[in-house]
């Protein structure tokens, strides 16, 4: 058949590297496994699960921060880039996780947060103490501006994620420094070439040498500003603050600083890399990062499709915006095709912890019964896409957003607080509805709900009496690992079905052109995936290939028949898999029931 090259183990395809066809799981530590009954995940509970992932199916694992930190944004605020949290455990039990990790032929990275640090770092104590400190300059001090009444403004109108502005002001020196996230994460001055060897030579080659495998990288796009620092024209009038990431994103400077990193720090390692990059949604805009002749990152996560449903990203993310199933599907479309003949990279991801679940937002668990079609359906969605992979935690049981009774009490990010206040402060009742309307969609906080392992007290993610630190969810007597590793047809049990078939065929799945079919259509997702090997068609040679169909709808649906695009005789195309249980009875042919998929191919599998 002539795809034996294909089936390397790690999923190297022919000289691939390695990374193009791993698995990757992220891990947010506070939420996945207690060891020690304090309410708080940490790295030896994660440790004491490591086997559950490599029967996943998983190949690398990404730790979110489990730094020394004050925790106001769960460890994106670092105060220690040497010292585990130590909630978290010790730097042992790192090594003991690396360990656990490499002696089943699994990796490691870890989350590398240096566009900011907690404003109890060291480097920050030390730069905010004096004007003249030689720290200074490691961070972005600015005067005051001051109106014709006297009033004291900040140096730019810059909006911040959390709500509020990007500056912040410091009774001591006088001065306003800037923080892009909350004032706690004030932003370090990467103009700074010593600045620059102290992140390289701390957060990163100290790890490295004890043994990782690379880094996802915080906010990659944003080390380089605008460093004449001009104020956003206005384009919400109605607000103090205006939106203005063309002024501290992809600045002048980033590939410049991203090239140093690589060939300074992770080339020297062969550490991968995967770096976030938001505000950036056209591939002309990306391709520079990911071009392997670039040598700047291995590949970067691009958010347009997992942001559907946002409002405007500032000051409206939270009133949440419907949209049809056609603009998910050119989302798609558009990011599976923008490497197509270049040497860049891409990932597959639905879910992280800055997002609601993918079932109840992309998906349908309305009923158990939808829950569970729709959870598949996702699965083999993202199985079958061309890039990296990227899992989180809780996505392979289809775990749920938070109850929608739940009050605003038990959200607990700093980002959906934000935004909460914002709107109470506002006193405008209606707004104050559509932002709880839309955290119950959208919230950071619904993805790190403690993980649910079993039907006992807790979940099994802590012991019984114990509170832990956020609430588990209400549904976890029925939705959990224990129950679905008992049935080989739950979602867990495709997840693992689903991720074999994608090594198996990793030339179609992982590495095959994309071709999306019917692109308007509002209740199919239907797309063409073909390989550059051939097979063997009725004595003629054809591309290998694969169709996959998926009803988005809570209804039976008639598709197209697919041998016309799989070019075989009608009746000639293979079922590869489908996501509905077996022993259901037929249907009529070239229909799926609710959120059914199913993939054919032109071959004999
Ligand atoms: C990234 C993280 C997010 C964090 C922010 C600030 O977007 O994923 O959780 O709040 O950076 O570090
Ligand atoms: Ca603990």
């Amino acid at each position: 058949m002539g795809s034996n090259i294909f089936h390397h183990p790690n999923g190297w395809v022919g000289t691939a590297p390695w990374w193009k066809g791993a698995v990757f799981y992220q891990v947010y530590p506070a939420s996945f496994k207690d060891s020690n009954d304090d309410g708080w995940g940490d790295i030896p509970g994660l440790i004491s699960k490591i086997d559950y992932l490599h029967q996943l199916g998983v190949d690398v694992v990404w730790l979110s921060p489990m730094f020394e930190s004050p925790q106001k944004d769960m460890g994106y605020d670092i105060s220690d880039y040497q010292a585990v949290y130590p909630r978290y455990g010790t730097l042992e039990d790192v090594d003991r996780l690396i360990e656990a990790c490499h002696s089943r032929g699994m990796k490691l990275i870890l989350d590398l947060v240096v566009n900011h640090t907690s404003d109890q770092h060291p480097w920050f104590r030390e730069s905010r103490s004096s004007k003249t400190n030689p720290k200074r300059d490691w961070y972005f001090w600015k005067p005051a501006r001051y109106d014709s009444a006297g009033n004291r403004h900040p140096p730019t109108n810059w909006r911040g994620y959390f709500a509020g502005s990007t500056w912040t002001w410091d009774e001591q020196t006088q001065e306003y420094y800037l923080n892009l996230y909350g004032p706690f994460q004030p932003d370090l001055n990467w103009e700074n070439a010593d600045c620059r060897a102290a992140i390289y030579e701390e957060a990163m080659r100290f790890w490295l040498d004890r043994g990782i495998d690379g880094f996802r990288i915080d906010t990659v796009n944003k080390y380089s500003k605008r460093i004449d620092f001009p104020d956003a024209p206005v384009t919400c009038p109605d607000v103090p603050h205006q939106p203005a990431p063309e002024m501290w994103c992809n600045g002048p400077r980033i590939h410049e600083f991203i090239h140093e990193m690589q060939t300074q720090v992770l080339g020297p390692y062969k550490a991968v890399s995967v770096g976030e990059l938001s505000n950036t949604p056209l591939p002309g805009q990306v391709l520079p990062y990911v071009s392997a002749a670039a040598r700047e990152l291995d590949m970067v996560f691009e958010f347009s499709m997992i942001r559907l449903g946002t409002g405007n990203l500032f000051h409206g993310k939270y009133i949440y915006q419907p949209f049809p199933l056609s603009v998910l599907k050119r989302h798609v479309a558009t990011w599976q095709t923008f490497i197509e003949g270049t040497d860049g990279w891409h990932t597959v991801f639905c879910e992280n912890h800055d997002n609601g679940r993918a079932v109840s937002r992309f998906g349908d668990d309305s009923t158990p019964k939808l829950w569970e079609a729709s959870a598949k359906v996702i699965a083999l969605w993202q199985v079958t896409l061309t890039g990296t992979l990227f899992l989180y935690q809780g996505q392979e049981i289809g775990m749920r957003n938070m109850p929608a009774d739940w009050g605003i009490e038990e959200y607990k990010d700093v980002e959906s607080l934000g935004f909460y206040n914002e709107a109470v402060e506002s006193g405008d009742g209606k707004r104050i509805q559509d932002t709880l309307h839309g955290l119950r969609i959208l919230a950071r906080d619904h993805s790190r709900v403690p993980f649910q392992w079993d039907d006992s007290p807790n979940a099994g993610f802590t012991g019984a009496g114990v509170t832990p630190w956020m609430k588990v969810h209400d549904q976890y007597r029925e939705l959990n690992v224990a129950n679905q590793l008992k049935d080989s047809e739950s979602v867990l049990g495709f997840y693992r079905k689903a991720l074999s078939l994608r090594k198996e065929h990793a030339d179609i799945f992982i590495h095959g052109a994309f071709r999306l079919l019917a692109p308007e259509e509002e209740s199919l997702f239907m797309y063409v995936k073909e390989s550059d090997s051939e097979v063997n068609i009725g004595g003629g040679g054809a591309k290998r290939k694969a169709v996959v169909v998926m009803n988005f709808t809570s209804h039976a649906q008639q598709y197209p028949d697919v041998s016309v695009v799989l070019g075989c005789r009608a009746g000639e195309e293979h079922l590869l898999v489908s996501t509905v249980r077996s022993g259901q009875s037929a249907l009529a042919s070239n229909e799926l029931r609710p959120w059914e998929g199913r993939v054919y191919l032109n071959f004999k599998p």
